[in-house]
């Protein structure tokens, strides 16, 4: 997990082309946005929506949320100025740039030196600016774990299922749902695994893609729920209307969230004032490795914006501990 986690449960995906949804973006309960210059963009409009960004970036009032632009990938001709037109102009309103298409650690590595000539050309703080990096065709995958050290500046990893499943060739054109035939029981288990360990090597998040069948919200419901089980931090959305089912999907429950809360104070109480490595919480044998799970859960909860009910009262023989209301 990062060392600062920053809830990205859903990640709403905004054409760079449309200053209608660029307006409306602002006041959805996304907690990250992306201004897509990439694929949602016609060639012939790229530039006008570089300068739409610019201005909605600059524009601000997006209310804390954590703010991507998705770029070009880097074998394009808009990619280098993608970059630096955006950045230099409205890199302050910027927290990470979404790269696409990444098979190679050299992508990541262009990406992370250019960013650098710009900040220090802005005066803004060195590496300061993050990279999201979209895994999505079988080269990517193939090199995910290079890809995954390739920069400090890196924060997640990014299934792209659309683009993977042309590139392996899967049977199928609905995105984010089983392919039909398929005899597993689930075709997408072993990319998003493989992505959620490279990911985790490395202190990254790992967000899943999208599911374009907006009016299907029970199937993405349910592929929510697969990759938040999983262990994945968020998902995309395309739609306003996906916005809650995915959050809802990506956040602990309050039961969860309080436990893992209790698990923590608990091991602290024990660990430092009693000096015990495993203690009791509630009929429940706890030690480090419970610790480690209850960090991950009370990450998520408070950025998710969860609130305690319950406090630990230590009881100090550390035989039955009880929450206290
Ligand atoms: C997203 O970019 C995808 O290809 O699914
Ligand atoms: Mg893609």
């Amino acid at each position: 997990m990062p060392a600062e986690y920053r809830s990205r449960r859903s990640c709403l995906a905004v054409p760079g082309s449309s200053e209608r949804f660029l307006g409306k973006a602002r006041g959805l309960p996304a907690d990250e946005v992306f201004l897509d210059l990439e694929d949602a963009v016609a060639p012939a409009a790229k530039e006008a929506a570089r300068r739409n960004v610019m201005a909605a970036l600059n524009g601000g009032g997006w209310g804390g949320k954590l703010m991507a632009v998705r770029v070009n990938d880097a074998t394009t001709r808009w990619a280098y100025r993608d970059v630096a037109e955006v950045v230099t102009a409205a890199g302050r309103g910027l927290d990470v740039i979404m790269l696409p298409k990444v098979t190679d650690p050299g992508h990541v590595i262009w990406l992370d030196l250019l960013l650098g000539q710009i900040e220090q050309d802005t005066g803004d703080q060195a590496g300061r600016i993050g990279v999201e990096a979209q895994i999505e065709d079988a080269r990517g995958l193939a090199r995910v774990d290079e890809i995954a050290a390739a920069s400090p500046r890196l924060r997640a990893l990014v299934f792209g299922p659309a683009d993977f499943m042309a590139s392996i060739g899967m049977r199928s054109q609905r995105v984010g749902a089983q392919p039909a035939g398929y005899a597993g029981s689930d075709a997408y288990h072993y990319p998003l695994l493989r992505i959620l360990v490279a990911a985790r090597a490395h202190g990254l998040a790992a967000i899943d893609g999208p599911y374009p069948a907006i009016g299907d919200l029970d199937g993405l419901a349910a592929a929510a729920a697969s990759t938040a089980a999983l262990g994945y931090d968020g998902k995309w959305v395309l739609h306003p209307t996906q916005i809650d089912v995915v959050n809802r999907a990506f956040s602990p429950s309050q039961d969860d969230y309080e436990r893992a809360e209790l698990i923590l104070d608990a091991y602290r109480y024990h660990t430092s004032v009693e000096h015990r490595g495993a203690v009791m919480l509630g009929g429940e044998m706890i030690d480090e490795a419970s610790r480690k799970l209850a960090l991950v859960t009370a990450a998520k909860g408070r950025a998710a914006g969860l609130r305690r009910s319950q406090r630990f009262e230590p009881v100090p023989d550390g035989s039955a501990e009880h929450p206290g209301t």
